[in-house]
């Protein structure tokens, strides 16, 4: 099942594992969640932590596992707050008798409790523990404090071999019918807050340092074409792609070269930085970067991520316009810098004729193209420019457009069928498009070895 689909699709759930011996069982109720469409953050009491590993439910949730109540999260705020805030339930499995008593007496001391009384989601909880604790009338009454006073959904345990070695009513309940109490207890109430930016961030797994030795160029955001000394054209990109694309690189250890137009995020200081504001400008730091010293292409791989202007003012003033009458502005087509950079690597000029040089060894090309309402014009695009690889993505669907977080690209590519990703943080596009970016970069090395495409080459 895809993120996009399933019960809990685009809900956020807080899955709070305290210290029962059953603690094991919630790494699959976190996969059977997960697979109804949820994202799944794990809450672990101290005791938890003991008996199954937090790292099998990061690994899996990719959230860091939360289980100080007095942790910030790595940008400041305060973990069990924000998840209190974003999540659309709380769901307690297993709940231990301690735990219980706990909540039922409003204490705080915990994440687990101090996320159930600080959120307006709805709470399930799923009790796991001895048959004789379980029949204790203070669990009795703990229990029925949480149904009948706080309005938290029970899921009640099952009869079977207990961990004694008796056979008792004790046992967690299975996943799916805990699953099946969660989707119960969401039904009917809107998602209360879609945006990642609103949730923890998702933890990245990382990735190995594949791109070390490499030198990536990254262009990012929108361009200013100007009118006169004053004003631009510009457009609506803030460079957030791009520069996640410069990060994960980073992080993968290339050498990142990010050339930005006008961007309304930090970039990274990691990165050469090259700022061009114009598209002639980013023409200009582009081709400079394109040979090495020793003559060889300036770079392995060009990420243009930038949202170039695709017409410009034909006579800039020098001048500030003043205010008069109406002012008619006569653009001019800007030269494509993808297409020409594509030209380039093959050894071709703007006229399409062999210049008997190219670059190498050949970079790897990727491209972006924003389309409105339909992504029919994106394989024409790759073909038209040359590319090894281009990421199309629809700005007209939710989510996907300027300014947001999150992506929703089709990766198409010489020869292969569109491959549609889903939803992802832009981080995660970047990572994923550097997995293949750097096998591309490792089939390119091994052609070479062969001599496979050394025939394009005139050194
Ligand atoms: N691009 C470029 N130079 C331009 C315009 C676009 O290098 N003057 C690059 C963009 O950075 C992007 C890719 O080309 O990686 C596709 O851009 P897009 O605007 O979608 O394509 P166009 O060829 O301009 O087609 P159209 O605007 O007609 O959709």
């Amino acid at each position: 099942m895809t993120p996009g689909s399933g019960r809990l699709a685009g809900r956020f759930i807080a899955l709070g594992v305290t210290g029962s011996i059953s603690a094991y069982k919630a790494v699959e109720l976190l996969r059977l969640l997960q697979a109804e469409g949820a994202d799944v953050q794990v809450l672990m009491s101290l005791s938890a932590a003991r008996f199954a590993a937090p790292l099998a439910f990061e690994a899996l949730s990719r959230h860091a596992v939360e289980s100080d109540v007095l942790a910030l999260l790595p940008d400041g705020r305060i973990g069990h707050i924000v998840i209190a805030d974003a999540a659309d339930a709380v769901v307690v499995a297993p709940a231990t008798a301690h735990w219980m008593a706990a909540m039922a007496a409003g204490m705080a001391g915990d994440v687990i409790t101090a996320t159930c009384l600080a959120t307006t989601a709805a709470v399930v909880v799923a009790p796991a523990m001895d048959g004789e604790m379980y029949a204790h009338p203070a669990t009795r009454a703990n229990l029925a404090r949480l149904r009948d006073g706080f309005g938290y959904r029970i899921v009640e345990p099952e009869v079977g071999p207990l961990a004694s070695g008796q056979v008792g009513i004790g046992r967690l309940a299975a996943a799916s019918a805990i699953v099946d109490g969660v989707v119960a207890a969401v039904q009917g109430r809107p998602i209360r807050n879609p945006d990642p930016a609103a949730r923890p961030a998702a933890a990245h797994p990382k990735r190995e340092a594949d791109l070390e030795g490499r030198h990536i160029v990254v262009t990012a955001g929108g361009t200013a074409e100007p009118i006169d000394p004053v004003r631009f054209i510009g457009n609506r990109s803030t460079g957030r792609m791009g520069v996640a694309v410069a990060e994960a690189a980073l992080d993968r250890g290339a050498r990142v070269t990010l050339i930005a137009g006008m961007t309304s995020v930090a970039l990274p200081s990691a990165a050469h930085l090259v700022h061009a504001e114009s598209g002639a400008a980013m023409r200009a730091g582009l081709l400079e970067t394109l040979h090495a010293a020793d003559g060889g292409a300036g770079f392995d791989a060009l990420v243009m991520a930038a949202a170039v202007a695709d017409f410009r003012p034909a006579e800039p003033s020098p001048t500030k316009l003043s205010r008069g009458e109406a002012l008619a502005l006569r653009l001019e087509p800007t030269p494509d810098i993808l297409a020409e950079v594509g030209r380039l690597a093959r050894g071709l000029d703007n006229a399409g004729q062999p210049t008997g040089r190219p670059l190498w060894p050949r970079p790897v090309l990727v491209g972006f193209a924003a389309e409105a309402g339909s992504l029919a014009r994106a394989s024409g695009k790759l073909e038209a420019k040359g590319l090894d690889l281009l990421v199309a993505n629809d700005i007209a669907e939710a989510g996907s457009g300027f300014g947001t977080d999150t992506n929703r690209v089709t990766i198409y590519r010489p020869g292969a069928e569109p491959e549609a990703w889903p939803l992802l943080a832009k981080r995660e596009v970047a990572d994923r498009l550097l997995d293949r970016v750097a096998s591309a970069l490792d089939e390119r090395d091994a052609g070479m070895q062969t001599g496979g495409i050394r025939e394009e080459s005139v050194r």
